[in-house]
């Protein structure tokens, strides 16, 4: 039996724990392994792949990034923007197929975000037996209680948010951190309560300026003279909306960025004080994962490779309280899991006095 496993999309840490948790569990098993480079396109004739067993493997679990390469660009983006499909072309398929029956591969473990999960579940409905892995920092998928990744970004938020504190403390700024998540705000939320910020907006809390500059007066009123604000990058402005850089490659993605500088000017007009902007961007994705990210993708790898020898295709690894699980892929591309306002890290964060820029604190 041999098993092909590709990663698409944007990296995550944690993507080389996956790969080790099959290559381990697939070679116990006394199966092969082929990795396909860069994605879906490895799957173009003749096949760019490598042949993977537990020497290719020993030492990665610790290593961010991915010994497999990715894109989410190519010939195989089947979602774009805000959600909309766009469908792999036949031929394309076609060749995927050719490729994978040359290799005689019998099952492909896709790991991906909703996007090239939607191309898996494509694929799998053109007849290819797929298995997908969740893979996203942004933790915004409804079918899974956790995807790895998401705690290593939330760490690089924290280590940022350590630092800021002493320097906005010394010079009594505002500091204004903006993050990743796209239109989820769970990086936002979980970061900036693990790094003690005082302000965090978020996608799906709508905020006001006007609210965010009476917190930091009456925080300095209160003798607190520096303020730490965490902003999603996904928040719309009250009077302007999402803050998008320009369109980028054949994803078709708007790429979001740039609402953290936005704030920081409205915060230091508002107010009068002295503020300055960091944007974290990629920081959160590079970098070596958490041990829970290493463990959880280990598992995730291990689970795939158990589904595939179930003949469990054209379902998702899953993971919901504390066990790992399968749903459909159909089922996990088709609803983003947002922050709700009555999420128990939200009441905790207003409990200790954290302001969402809302009325209600
Ligand atoms: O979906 C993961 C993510 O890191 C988002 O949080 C971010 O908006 C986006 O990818 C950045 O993508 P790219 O690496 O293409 O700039």
């Amino acid at each position: 039996m041999r098993i092909g496993i590709l990663n698409s999309g944007g990296d995550c840490p944690g993507l080389n724990a996956v790969i080790h948790g099959v290559v381990g569990a697939a070679s116990k098993l006394g199966w092969e392994v082929v990795g396909f480079r860069d994605g879906f396109e490895g799957l173009l004739p003749p096949g760019d792949y490598m042949h993977l067993d537990p020497t290719k493997t020993i030492g990665i679990l610790k290593l961010g990034g991915t010994i497999l390469g990715t894109t989410n660009k190519g010939h195989f983006v089947a979602k774009v923007g805000d959600g909309s499909v766009a469908c792999v072309p036949p031929d394309v398929i076609e060749k995927a197929k050719r490729t994978l029956r040359q290799l005689d591969v019998h099952a492909l473990i896709v790991v991906g975000g909703d996007g090239s999960l939607t191309t898996g579940l494509q694929l799998f409905r053109e007849g290819i037996p797929v298995i997908g892995v969740p893979k996203t920092i942004d933790n915004d998928l409804e079918a899974t209680a956790m995807t790895f990744g998401f705690m290593s970004a939330v760490a690089s938020v924290v280590d940022a948010l350590d630092r800021l504190h002493t320097t906005a403390e010394s010079h009594k700024r505002v500091m204004v951190l903006e993050v990743m998540g796209r239109h989820a705000g769970w990086i936002a939320l979980w970061g900036g309560v693990g790094g003690g910020a005082d302000i965090i907006l978020l996608p799906e809390i709508p905020f006001s300026m006007e609210r965010v500059a009476e917190v930091i007066r009456e925080r300095d009123a209160q003798g607190h003279h520096s303020t730490l604000i965490v902003v999603a990058e996904g928040v719309s402005l009250p009077d302007d909306g999402l803050v998008k850089k320009k369109k980028v490659g054949k994803s078709g993605e708007d790429r979001l960025g740039g609402v953290g500088e936005r704030i920081a000017e409205r915060v230091q007009i508002l107010t009068g004080k002295e503020t300055r902007e960091c944007t974290l961007g990629h920081l959160q994705r590079g970098g070596s994962p958490t041990s829970l990210d290493r463990i959880l993708g280990l598992r995730f790898g291990v689970k795939a490779v158990q589904l595939a020898q179930e003949g469990k295709f054209g379902q998702m690894v899953s993971y919901q309280n504390y066990r790992m699980g399968e749903v459909p892929i159909e089922e996990a591309v088709s609803k983003l899991r947002l922050v709700e306002s009555d999420n128990d890290v939200v009441i905790a964060a207003r409990s200790v006095g954290i302001s969402f820029g809302d009325e209600a604190e």
